[in-house]
């Protein structure tokens, strides 16, 4: 399967979409729940980096409060979505976080890009990048697309 950036190359390529935006609480309830199926293992049940595997990882998972923190402040939603879909990892492989290519199937919503396109986006990927937006401590003071 192809990792979500290729996909939405292929999608934003000119065409109207019609699709609906999930409600931000909808979204974030999917979201709790994809994370503690896959990701709290690692990640700990409230996204410290504290997961009952964690121990045994070469790499230590990072604390999913802290996203914005290290980034001065600034929640980056698409780099988010693409450590998660695993595209990030094509140009930094490494580490031990895991690639979940499965997101980019199953139902699709137009996520606003920033740059006036809206993309196709798997609605389970949005659903999990909105639910690590709530962990943030402290909140972000700049959202990026
Ligand atoms: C097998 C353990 C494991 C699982 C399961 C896992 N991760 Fe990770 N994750 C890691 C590790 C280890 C890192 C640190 C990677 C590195 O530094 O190279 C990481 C890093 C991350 C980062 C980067 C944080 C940053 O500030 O750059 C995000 C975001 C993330 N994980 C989200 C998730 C999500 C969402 C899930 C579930 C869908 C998940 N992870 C499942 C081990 C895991």
């Amino acid at each position: 399967m192809k990792p979500f950036f290729i996909l939405m190359m292929l999608f934003v390529q000119g065409c109207a979409l019609e699709s609906v935006q999930p409600g931000a609480k909808a979204g974030s309830q999917s979201g709790r729940a994809i994370y503690a199926d896959k990701c709290a293992v690692c990640h700990g049940r409230d996204g410290r980096g504290d997961g009952p595997l964690a121990d045994s990882l070469g790499t230590p998972p990072a604390d999913l409060t802290r996203i914005a923190a290290r980034r001065d402040g600034v929640w980056p939603m698409l780099e988010v979505m693409s450590i998660v879909d695993g595209y990030s990892q094509r140009y930094m492989p490494g580490g031990d976080m895991p690639i979940y290519d499965d997101f980019v199937e199953g139902q699709l919503v137009a996520f606003d890009t920033g740059n006036g396109i809206k993309a196709d986006t798997p609605a389970s990927l949005l659903a999990i990048g909105h639910y690590l937006e709530t962990l943030q401590e402290p909140e972000p003071i700049r959202r990026v697309p």
